[in-house]
């Protein structure tokens, strides 16, 4: 960050006007040129702070910048207004100094915003505290309501201030602000009625229609639209980067925070509706018997609407538009009013209406504001008043505005001249006369009761008998006439006679900044600003409270024929008051300058800022300030600046400050003419001496920059170079064991490389060595192996040559012996040996062959079908025959063990066998079943003991069978009876007779060739049991069901044999029908079991599972 300790660092151009060398107009507007292109838009002359707009927002208002001026000398920082500020508050807490800062410049210069940055800086130095903030919070925010109400858009600013305001703000002993008072000064109020092209009215009416709520629209009876209002100008009614709905909720905000009540606020915006409604009345004429015309309301609605916004009588206020009463002494003289006249009395009111409000304000902010404490208080006052002005039409107003200026440019010369004789005489330095231009004329020229320009319009006004601004202008040309600052074409001084820029209705003013022209037209009635009294009065019987409080001269109980002041009369006596105010207190001054005439930032009109300088008077300023002694400064920081231009006070004095400076000078040479020694100050009367000091200064500096420039660079270089030497020691440290390092594990790699070249040399000689001798081992044994082989062999062959040898003898030796034997028995061997070998042998075989079948002998059972193989071919039929009588023999063995009853069984079974031996498919799996007979234990059952005790004789079967219902195929179970005689049937669980069937009643019995159990009992026709027609029945001991029947029925001699028929298809009578009871081998989809069902009437089907 840049480090300034003086305002002379690092100056552009130049930061005090005083020190510019040469001073001339030109250099002193290049100088302001150059700074506004760098952003510097402060510049002092002396103690005064020149400012120049720069239309565009700058980052030195921060709160940083407030803590870098706070406390710090005037001239100790490049100027800015905070420095101005900073002092201010400063003098006014430490030497209990009351201040004015005077801000001074034209319309859009930036003098507003100037006071408004002074007062920030003030209230963000100053204590700190609940109160203290609630205080500078109001005296803050005082500031947007009275812009909202006094500032409007014009050509030349878009937030211009149409009036002047002083605000004093009031200090406690510690600095802490109480309060404030604010003043007014001239309301532009002609703005209400009447806007220059491309300027507006005054915010407020804009803020309003654009910001308030439908609601508070319709209360107030407005409308939205801003060309539904004559008093609003429309060409420029929106302006660029201004929020009028935005402003006024800041407005509104502001308005509470300085204490205003709602209803006030209320009335305030009623008023301004009702003002706004009043600009929409117009009038028409209406002719009179008198031949004169009077002027009538033409729509009344706006009439009607404003009335009742203000709470007036609409009958009154109209007939206040069409007569004016007129009261003289103790008459009362009623005038009708002319169109032109009801549009006068209106804007009048308007106007009235507008600036009384104005003025009501401010006094309610000030009421607000104003210190709660009768302490005594030190006062710092801030004037924001408008410029000089000159316009190419130049009216009352300016003049008026003009000659406040005119006072204000005398007072800042008064005053700076005051000051700087202070500051002489404080000092002791002899005081000079100066010479400068004073303007005491001029205020003369204007203010004099006598004959000033004033006083001879309040006389004018006030003169009985016809007054027009001409009779006014002709009395200025005769008592003005010799002023050599008035000029007129019809004076007396025949000096103007001929000066054609001079028109005739106009006179001239020779104003410090320059010559002004005024058009006398208006002024009489501008400073008449009269309000009939009708008017007045209808306003005051308004039933509104604010109304009635800013009309209180229509208050007929005082009734006041004496005319009111004149506007000019009350300006002069403000003006007065404020002068008087400012010159009691330390001034303070902000000159503002506007750059350009297009609200522009970066342009630099010259014209237009050189035009400003002028009338400013700043060249006169600098002028004052040097006519003395240009710079002045205390000898410490003096000393400080330039002590080392000078051996003794380099780097160090010890003495007094002032000693310091006097060798110093001394040694430079400074002649004597050119400084005055003051009491805390060194004064400098040339700015070249100071420049003078300053360059020796810079060299010197430079010098001294280039000695801790070589110093510095030595050191730096030397250190460097050790750092170097010592990195350079560490790295060839390093370095070296690197290399040797890399050397070792060189060294290291080769030797490992030749020792495994060695070993591996070593090796395979070892390698070869042991190889030739396993190689040699090997031979010998394959040598010795061969050896021992060929040896066995050998020896093999001479023991087989020596076997066969023996072998060959025996042999011999044997055919020998046979020979020999055959030779001696051939003579009985030829007779009967042959047959008895012969059948010594076949006995032999036989023996043989019974004793091996013994052994070989199959079980004793008859179902053994095992029997050896005959090992002798001519032994084949012996041996099955003997297989044929074993198997008999067998069998009687296994029959002579049976009982009667098991035989009576075993008949059965074969009877059974007879019957179905392949041609039922059940039959099969009976075989293996013993025929029990008695399955339901019928003679031990106690749930059959009725039933047995009705069976007359022997049962020889009991089971349970299912009876095949005729209807439906299903199965009811029923116990199956049968004895030697008859067949019964019976229920299942009672054991009742169901069916009693005598043998010889059944003719025969029908079965299928599948594996089912069913079968049909087939009746004798005509026997009494086949009432009911033929059984259906099944059972799982089907076969030995039927074979017992069977074999019964054969026992029983007295009846045919039952026929027992096997077939799959076969007819059963059942009552009267004959059905055919059909099976057939079911699809595996009806699973395992057998099921039957009736198809119809003729065909009971019985599906029996695949086999
Ligand atoms: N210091 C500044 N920094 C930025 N902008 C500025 C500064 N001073 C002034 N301006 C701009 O210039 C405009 C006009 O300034 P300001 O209203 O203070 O002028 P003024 O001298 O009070 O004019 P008038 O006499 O018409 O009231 C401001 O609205 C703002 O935009
Ligand atoms: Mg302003």
């Amino acid at each position: 960050m840049e480090v300034k300790t003086s305002l002379l660092d690092n100056m552009i151009g130049v930061g005090d006007m005083v020190l510019l060398e040469p001073l001339s107009e030109e250099s002193f507007i290049e100088n302001l040129k150059k700074r506004f292109d760098h952003n510097e838009i402060y510049t002092y002359i002396g103690s005064v702070v020149i400012s120049m707009n720069p239309y565009k927002s700058l980052s030195i208002y921060s709160a940083e910048k407030v803590e870098e001026y706070r406390n710090r000398n005037f001239y100790e920082l490049s100027p800015h207004i905070y420095a101005l500020a900073d002092e201010a508050y400063r003098s006014l807490r430490h030497q209990d100094k009351d201040q004015c800062i005077l801000i001074t410049g034209e319309s859009g210069a930036g003098k507003t915003e100037a006071s408004k940055f002074v007062m920030s800086y003030v209230a963000a130095v100053c204590g700190k505290g609940q109160e203290v903030n609630k205080v500078k919070e109001q005296l803050l925010q005082s500031n947007p309501v009275l812009e909202a109400f006094g500032n409007a858009k014009t050509v030349r600013n878009d937030n211009s201030s149409r009036f002047g305001k002083y605000m004093d703000i009031e200090f406690d002993f510690k600095g802490d602000p109480l309060g404030g008072v604010i003043s007014n000064y001239l309301l532009e109020k002609s703005r209400v009625v009447k806007q220059p092209r491309g300027e507006r009215n005054f915010h407020i009416f804009y803020q309003l229609l654009s910001g308030a709520s439908d609601d508070m629209l319709k209360k107030l009876k407005l409308d939205r639209d801003f060309s539904k209002y004559n008093y609003l100008s429309l060409d420029s009614a929106t302006v660029n980067g201004l929020d009028d709905a935005a402003s006024f909720r800041t407005v509104r905000n502001a308005m509470q925070i300085v204490g205003f009540m709602e209803d006030e606020v209320q009335s305030i915006l009623e008023l301004i509706a009702a003002v706004l409604k009043l600009g929409n009345i117009e009038f028409k004429p209406e002719s009179r018997v008198n031949g004169f015309d009077e002027s009538r309301v033409k729509d009344k609605n706006d009439l009607k609407e404003m009335c009742e916004l203000l709470g007036i009588e609409q009958s009154v206020l109209e007939r206040a538009f069409s007569f004016r009463t007129v009261e003289a002494k103790m008459e009362k003289v009623s005038t009708t009013l002319n169109v032109a006249q009801a549009y006068y009395a209106r804007d009048a009111l308007a106007k009235n209406l507008y600036s009384r409000l104005f003025t009501w304000l401010v006094n309610r902010i000030n009421e607000s504001i104003k210190a709660q404490t009768k302490t005594r208080k030190k006062v710092m006052g801030v004037l924001d008043i408008y410029g000089f002005e000159i316009f190419e039409d130049n009216s009352f107003e300016q003049f008026i505005i003009n000659y406040c200026n005119e006072k204000l440019q005398q007072i800042f010369i008064e005053l700076t001249l005051r000051e700087e004789q202070e500051e002489y005489i404080r000092e002791g330095i002899e005081w000079t006369n100066i010479e400068y231009f004073n303007n005491a004329i001029i205020c003369d020229l204007i203010e004099n009761n006598k004959n000033g320009i004033l006083a001879m319009l309040d006389e004018e006004c006030l003169r009985p008998g016809t007054v027009t601004d001409e009779t006014f202008l002709d009395k200025l040309n005769t008592v003005c006439a010799e002023h050599q600052h008035f000029e007129s074409r019809l004076s007396k001084n025949s000096k103007f006679l001929t000066d054609h820029s001079l028109p005739h209705n106009c006179f001239r003013i020779q104003h410090y900044a320059g010559k002004v022209l005024y058009r006398v037209e208006g002024f009489v009635d501008k400073n008449n600003d009269l309000l009939y009294r009708d008017l007045s009065q209808a306003m005051y019987k308004a039933n509104h409270n604010l109304i009635k409080l800013l009309f209180p001269e229509g208050n007929p109980a005082k009734v006041n024929l004496k005319r009111p002041p004149t506007a000019g009369f009350q300006f002069r006596a403000s003006v007065g008051t404020l002068m008087k105010n400012l010159l009691t207190k330390n001034p303070n001054y902000i000159r503002c300058i506007k750059p350009n005439d297009k609200k522009a930032a970066h342009i630099f009109t010259d014209s237009l800022v050189c035009h400003q300088v002028r009338y400013l008077g700043l060249m006169e300023n600098v002028r004052v300030r040097r006519a003395g002694y240009a710079f002045r400064q205390a000898y410490e920081p003096c000393l400080e600046r330039y002590k080392m231009l000078c051996k003794q006070t380099w780097p160090h004095w010890k003495g007094p400050a002032r000693e310091g400076v006097e060798v110093l000078l001394s040694d430079l040479q400074v002649p004597a003419e050119e400084f005055a020694y003051g009491r805390s100050k060194i004064f400098i009367r040339n700015p070249r001496t100071l420049f003078f000091l300053e360059e020796k200064r810079r060299q010197c500096l430079e010098d001294l920059a280039a000695l801790i420039q070589k110093i510095y660079r030595g050191w730096k270089c030397r250190t460097h170079f050790l750092l170097l030497k010592k990195s350079q020691v560490v790295v060839a440290a390093w370095y070296r064991r690197f290399a040797q390092q890399k050397k070792y594990q060189k060294i290291r790699c080769s030797a490992l490389v030749v020792q495994s070249f060695i070993r591996g040399w070593k090796a395979r000689k070892l390698l070869r060595e042991l190889k030739h001798k396993k190689r040699c081992e090997e031979a010998v044994t394959t040598i010795s192996a061969y050896w021992h082989g060929t040896q066995a062999r050998r020896e093999l062959k001479r023991l087989k040559e020596e076997a066969r040898r023996k072998h060959a003898i025996a042999v011999i030796w044997a055919y020998w012996l046979g020979l020999k034997v055959r030779r001696e028995y051939r003579k009985f061997f030829r007779a009967n040996a042959g047959k008895k070998i012969y059948d010594f042998t076949i006995q032999r075989i036989i023996q043989k062959y019974y004793l091996g079948l013994k052994k070989t002998m199959p079980s004793m059972s008859p179902i053994d079908k095992s029997w050896s193989t005959c090992p002798y071919g001519f032994l084949d039929g012996t041996h099955q025959e003997l297989r044929r009588i074993f198997h008999l023999w067998r069998c009687k063995k296994y029959r002579s063990q049976f009982t009667e009853e098991k035989k009576a069984t075993y008949e059965e079974k074969l009877a059974a066998s007879e019957l179905f031996k392949d041609k039922k498919a059940l039959y099969p799996s009976s075989v293996s079943q013993p025929f029990k007979g008695d399955y339901v234990e019928i003679t031990k059952n106690p749930k059959y003991q009725k039933l047995n005790s009705l069976v007359e004789d022997k049962v020889l079967l009991a089971d349970v069978v299912s009876k095949i219902n005729r209807a439906n195929g299903k199965g009811t179970p029923r116990i199956f009876l049968l004895t030697k005689k008859c067949l019964v049937l019976a229920d299942q669980k009672t054991g009742q007779v169901k069916a009693s069937v005598p043998l010889p009643d059944l003719s025969s019995v029908f079965v299928s060739t599948q594996n089912d159990g069913f079968f049909a009992l087939k009746l004798r026709e005509g026997a009494t049991s086949a009432a009911k027609g033929d059984y259906l029945l099944s059972s799982d001991r089907l076969i030995e069901i039927i074979t017992k029947l069977y074999c019964t029925g054969a026992a029983s001699a007295e009846r045919n044999q039952i026929k027992i028929d096997i077939s799959d298809e076969f007819l059963v009578q059942f009552k009267q029908d004959k059905v055919c009871v059909k099976f057939i081998q079911g699809t595996p989809k009806n699973s395992n079991s057998v099921s039957c069902k009736r198809k119809n009437n003729r065909l009971l089907e019985v599906s029996v599972p695949s086999p």
